[in-house]
């Protein structure tokens, strides 16, 4: 008989894998203590902007097999429990706030059936799992916890969960890893390397794996900060590195830096469980990592001062991307609208564009003003920024774009727009990691 799944908190993640688990004809039930949440899911819309997910998730609904639910009891009769509640960061502090895991363990362990087993999915401090473990079994004996992280990347959600590069696994029992064998049998069918882990393993294989993409993206992104003092160009320099396959060119790409609900979190909540270990010395390269990420933020402001003759004031610009990314509407730590609040209180008239963060970046920024259209952004602006890659930026006419300036500079923030057709069109081109007298054009 096929396994009937529960997974409880419907954000990003387990929205995204309560509706692949349908798809892959498991019957399961989302969860979530928020009621317009599962309002909106049960009709199958998606709460925020994820690529495919709306379509799969209605589909799945349609079929039967998913269903979303805001009383807890409803689950008590599935066999394997996924909790994919978030763990932000404390509001006074580095760690990560784990109110919702703990809350979401004490609604399960004790309505649960016996045999069942509960999965954490939520990136935590290495201790966790083992300690809600000791919790389950105090109230319900004759149930197991295992941890399972999840790597998925916004943008991609659909296709990381249903095509993961891999699968960590972390639990000491064969049942346990048994009963997750047949969650994952297609992609195990498929191929995908499955590693079994110890729990507290497992836990910090996700921590690890986010503390060393952001390490890439510091490297090249200091990288960058000498290439600027040296006269040099970052994307040709992160280019050449990339092809030594033990670099890799993935991740290497210079800018504003990283942003999202997971990278900058994570690693600082890495660093403050290292501290609790005793260990804070084996992370303390994380605090330079945490550093150099804000500081790109600090220098691409820097380059609009040098082009505005230091007074910003009464400026116009107008800033590409509010999104941390693109392909997602999420604003959690977006860079790029740091950088935007920041030329606004320097005095700047910010107009902020992005193809779908604007309502989500309205209700952190009320104050900044937000254009629908790409042509309003650029209308007498007297110097425009690229910060989130949005492919519709990339796809802009440089020379029909002119027209609409006052001034035409552009700064990319993110190394991604064809610097020799801006330039072509007559544009003032400048980029982060890239001198001005770098003779690559
Ligand atoms: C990340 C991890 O990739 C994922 O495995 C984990 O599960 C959650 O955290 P996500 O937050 O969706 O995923 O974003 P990611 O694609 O990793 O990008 C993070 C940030 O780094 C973005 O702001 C992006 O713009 C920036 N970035 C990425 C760079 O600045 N340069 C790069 O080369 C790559």
């Amino acid at each position: 008989m096929s396994l009937k799944l529960s997974v409880i908190g419907t954000g990003y993640l387990g929205a995204t894998h309560a509706a692949c688990m349908a798809s892959l004809g498991f019957e399961v039930i989302g969860v979530d203590v928020d009621p317009a949440k599962i309002d909106l899911l049960s009709q199958g819309k998606v709460p925020f902007y994820e690529p495919d997910l709306e379509d799969l998730l209605a589909e799945q609904i349609k079929s039967g097999r998913l269903k979303f639910s805001k009383n807890i009891s409803d689950i008590a009769d599935c066999d394997v429990h996924f909790i994919c509640v978030g763990t932000p960061q404390v509001k006074n502090g580095i760690a990560a706030d784990l109110t919702y895991v703990n809350a979401a363990l004490e609604s399960v362990a004790p309505i649960i059936k016996a045999g069942s087993l509960v999965v954490g999915k939520s990136t935590v401090p290495v201790g966790t799992a083992a300690r809600l473990r000791d919790r389950l079994i105090e109230v319900n004996p004759k149930t197991d916890l295992a941890w399972n992280p999840e790597f998925l990347r916004e943008g991609f959600a659909v296709e990381d969960t249903l095509r993961p590069n891999r699968l960590v696994v972390g639990t000491n029992s064969d049942q346990a890893e048994a009963t997750l064998k047949k969650v994952y049998a297609q992609n195990l069918a498929e191929g995908t390397p499955w590693v079994r882990a110890d729990l507290p393993t497992s836990e910090l294989v996700k921590v690890a794996a986010n503390s060393f993409l952001a390490t890439k993206i510091s490297f090249i992104n200091a990288m960058a900060e000498i290439c600027e003092a040296a006269g040099g160009d970052v994307t040709v320099l992160a280019k050449a590195i990339g092809y030594d396959p033990r670099i890799g060119n993935r991740f290497l790409q210079a800018g504003i830096g990283f942003g999202g609900g997971c990278l900058p979190k994570d690693i600082r909540a890495f660093m403050a469980r290292a501290e609790e270990l005793g260990a804070q010395q084996a992370l303390e390269f994380l605090k330079e990592i945490d550093s150099i990420n804000l500081r790109a933020r600090q220098r691409i402001i820097e380059l609009v001062r040098k082009d505005l003759v230091d007074d910003l004031n009464g400026k116009k610009v107008a800033i590409l991307g509010a999104a941390f990314k693109p392909d997602s509407d999420d604003v959690r730590d977006s860079p790029a609208l740091d950088i935007a609040a920041q030329l606004q209180a320097a005095g700047a008239i910010v107009t902020v564009h992005d193809p779908k963060a604007i309502a989500n970046a309205q209700k952190r920024f009320p104050a900044l003003k937000f254009a629908d259209s790409i042509d309003d952004t650029f209308k007498d602006a007297e110097i425009v920024l690229h910060l989130t890659e949005w492919k519709i930026y990339r796809e802009l006419d440089p020379a029909k774009m002119k027209s609409l300036v006052k001034s035409s500079i552009m700064i990319d923030g993110r190394n991604a727009l064809d610097r020799s057709a801006w330039r072509a069109a007559g544009w003032k081109f400048r980029a982060l990691g890239v001198s001005d007298n770098s003779q690559i054009k």
